[in-house]
C-alpha cells in the first residue's frame, strides 16, 4: 500500500467525524492511529494493515452512523481506493475485532487486531480517557454522577468498564502504558469524591460535626 491511502483516509475521516462531540473526533482516530503504530513497533506486527485499519476503525460505529458489523463505509472508501480484495479482508476483520461492545471480553485472534483494541482502549482511559467519558456523558444528556447509581451516569461508567481496562490489555507495551493511565484515573476519581463530599476542604473537626 502506498502512502496515498493514508492521506485519503485521513481526508475520509476528517469529513466523517466533522463536528463530532462524543470523544470519536479525528484526533481519536489519530491518536488510536499513532498509538497502534507504536504498539506494532513494539511488537513486530504488519504496520500496513494496523495503520489503515486504524484510520478506519470507527468509520462504521453503530452509535455515530448506523451502519455496523458490514462495515459499509470502511469497505466502500477502501474499494474506491483500490485496495485488493484480500487487504480489504485482513483490515476488515482486524476493525471487526475491535470494538469492546461488540465483542464483549473476547480477544480479537491475530495480532494486528490485538493491537488496534490495544490502541483503542488506550485512548479510553488516562486524562484524555476522563475528558472523553464526561464529553460522551454530555453528549447524551447523562448525569455526571448521581450517588449511589452504578451505572446510567458518567462516574459509573468508570466502574463499569474503564476501570477493568487495564487487565484487558493484549500486548505487554499496552499494559505498560495502561499501568500509568489507569493511576490517573484513581487519583482523578479519589479527588472528585473528596471534593464531591467536601472532605477536601472540612476540617476533621468539622467532619465528625
Ligand atoms: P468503542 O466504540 O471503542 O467500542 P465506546 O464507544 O464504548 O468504545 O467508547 C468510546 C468512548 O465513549 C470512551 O471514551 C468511553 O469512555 C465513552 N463512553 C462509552 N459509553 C459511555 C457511557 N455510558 N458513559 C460515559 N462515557 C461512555
Ligand atoms: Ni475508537
Amino acid at each position: 500500500m502506498d502512502s496515498a491511502i493514508y492521506e485519503a483516509a485521513l481526508d475520509y475521516i476528517r469529513t466523517l467525524f466533522a463536528g463530532d462531540a462524543t470523544g470519536h473526533d479525528v484526533h481519536h482516530t489519530l491518536r488510536v492511529y499513532r498509538t497502534a503504530m507504536r504498539i506494532a513497533e513494539a511488537e513486530g506486527a504488519d504496520l500496513n494493515r494496523i495503520g489503515l485499519a486504524a484510520l478506519l476503525h470507527d468509520a462504521d460505529d453503530r452509535k455515530l452512523f448506523g451502519t455496523g458489523d458490514d462495515l459499509t463505509n470502511a469497505r466502500r472508501f477502501m474499494r474506491t481506493h483500490g485496495v485488493p480484495g484480500d487487504e480489504e479482508e485482513a483490515v476488515c476483520r482486524i476493525i471487526g475485532e475491535v470494538s469492546f461492545s461488540k465483542n464483549g471480553a473476547a480477544p480479537p485472534t491475530t495480532l494486528e487486531g490485538m493491537i488496534v483494541q490495544d490502541a483503542d482502549r488506550l485512548d479510553a482511559i488516562g486524562a484524555i480517557g476522563i475528558a472523553r467519558t464526561f464529553a460522551f456523558g454530555g453528549n447524551r444528556g447523562q448525569a455526571i454522577h448521581e450517588p449511589g447509581a452504578d451505572t446510567g451516569t458518567s462516574v459509573a461508567h468508570f466502574h463499569e468498564k474503564l476501570l477493568k481496562l487495564k487487565d484487558l490489555m493484549n500486548t505487554a507495551e499496552a499494559k505498560r502504558i495502561a499501568e500509568g493511565r489507569h493511576k490517573v484515573m484513581e487519583a482523578f476519581l479519589e479527588e472528585f469524591h473528596a471534593e464531591w463530599e467536601g472532605t477536601d476542604w472540612m476540617t476533621v473537626a468539622e467532619l465528625r460535626r
